[in-house]
């Protein structure tokens, strides 16, 4: 039978597959070390705490434990994750200012879906977390790319562009150890971020799934608790700090988390009840900090082996970002390197990485620059990763 290629919306020819998940068949050979990735450690997530929640929760709650629930999450899980952002982040926020997501990915489609018009800008990093420009796509926004340094995205750009005459609906950024370049945006830059969304009225997206994961250096305040004036909406995350159970949240105004609900409706209705119950218990019987504590000095340790690596193995013109947290390490490779053959010979090698063009929008993109996990392999894995890829750049160069 043949199709009728009519069959299928505009919208549906427009989106396009993750790029990363494009490399996957390669990165599954047997024997590839992949730091390409960006899954948590598997050998973090705590297990005896889930099934003893768990097993309370369907002894003693579970008809609405496995029932439908509201739109906006459970009342006790935003109130708990208000109360934990106040604390953190020295400000105060209502419970009705926070939305429970199916994780962040959704926070960042769902505000999408309220705010953009075809054609409207949208300001990104550039280079971004693929996800957030997936999340923004659906709704034809024009994305404006923004340059990053080692202090985060460049705001005098962003200045610039409004000098220039331009406007942004939206403004994109996730602060604290970027994905992709694990760069935290300095406080400098924040608080002109903040001013002129202020003076030109744009919105703030600040993503900040790793922020809890910091290894070395101090805290930086956040963008959202630098804006008194309800510009910027904060949106987290409990993959990297529990588990990609698929929960997150947005913090916003409240009359922009009504929104949020009637959006999230036809999408999923609501997020599942069940993990609801279990991260809210999680929280509030006070294991998270105990468990962040364990993740960061878990991913510390990595993160120290492949910085240590790098500086013992690469070769000279190959620089790279020293993260103080997340999960990423981000290496720019002399100019002349065709990083899609370094791929493929580094495929060879058997050790695995994402091609930092996936991370750019159509036509700014940086060829030279790749994407490493520090997370995913153990310290040995590390080493001997490292060190192929050293060999595959010796190898090209
Ligand atoms: C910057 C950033 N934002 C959002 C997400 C989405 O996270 P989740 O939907 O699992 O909460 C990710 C996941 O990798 C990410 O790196």
């Amino acid at each position: 039978m043949t199709i009728n290629p009519d069959i299928y919306s505009e919208l549906s020819d427009h989106i396009k597959p993750s790029p990363i998940r494009a490399l996957m068949p390669f990165i599954r050979q047997p024997g590839v070390i992949s730091f390409a990735g960006g899954l948590p450690a598997p050998e973090t997530f705590p297990v005896k705490q889930i099934q003893e929640i768990t097993h309370n929760i369907l002894e003693e709650e579970p008809g609405s434990a496995l029932q439908y629930g509201p739109t906006t999450g459970d009342p006790r899980l935003r109130q708990a994750v208000a109360d934990r952002l106040s604390k953190k982040m020295g400000v105060d926020i209502e419970m009705d200012q926070v939305i429970i997501t199916t994780g962040s990915q959704q926070a960042l489609f769902l505000a999408a879906m309220i705010h953009v018009n075809r054609g409207e800008s949208v300001g990104v990093e550039s280079p971004t977390f693929t996800g957030g420009l997936s999340a923004f796509d659906p709704f034809y926004p024009n994305f404006v790319p923004f340059e990053m340094d080692q202090d985060g995205i460049k705001t005098d750009q962003v200045e610039a562009w409004f000098a220039a005459g331009n406007s942004l609906k939206i403004l994109y950024t996730i602060p604290d150890f970027q994905n992709p370049t694990g760069v935290t945006l300095s406080l400098e830059r924040r608080k002109h971020l903040v001013e002129l969304a202020k003076k030109h009225n744009f919105i703030i997206i600040e993503d900040a799934p790793y922020t809890d994961l910091r290894y070395s250096g101090e805290a930086v305040q956040s963008v959202y608790s630098l804006d008194d004036s309800g510009h910027t909406y904060y949106c987290g995350s409990f993959s990297k700090i529990f588990s990609p159970i698929r929960l997150g949240w947005l913090v916003a105004p409240k009359s922009v988390i009504d929104r949020l609900n009637v959006a999230k409706q036809p999408v999923d209705t609501c997020s599942p009840m069940l993990t609801q119950a279990l991260v809210y218990y999680f929280l509030t019987q006070n294991y998270l900090e105990p468990q962040i504590e364990k993740i960061t000095a878990f991913y510390k340790a990595r993160r120290d082996v492949m910085l240590k690596v790098l500086d013992e193995v690469m070769p000279e013109g190959v620089t790279w970002t020293r993260p103080e947290g997340g999960m990423f390490v981000w290496i720019t490779v002399p100019e002349h390197v065709d990083v899609q053959a370094l791929f493929h010979k580094a495929i060879e090698n058997k050790v695995a990485f994402v091609t930092g063009s996936a991370f750019f929008i159509e036509g700014a993109a940086k060829q030279n620059t790749l994407r490493v996990n520090f997370v995913s392999e153990n310290g040995e894995q590390i080493e001997e990763g490292i060190k192929r890829l050293a060999q595959s750049l010796k190898e090209m160069l």
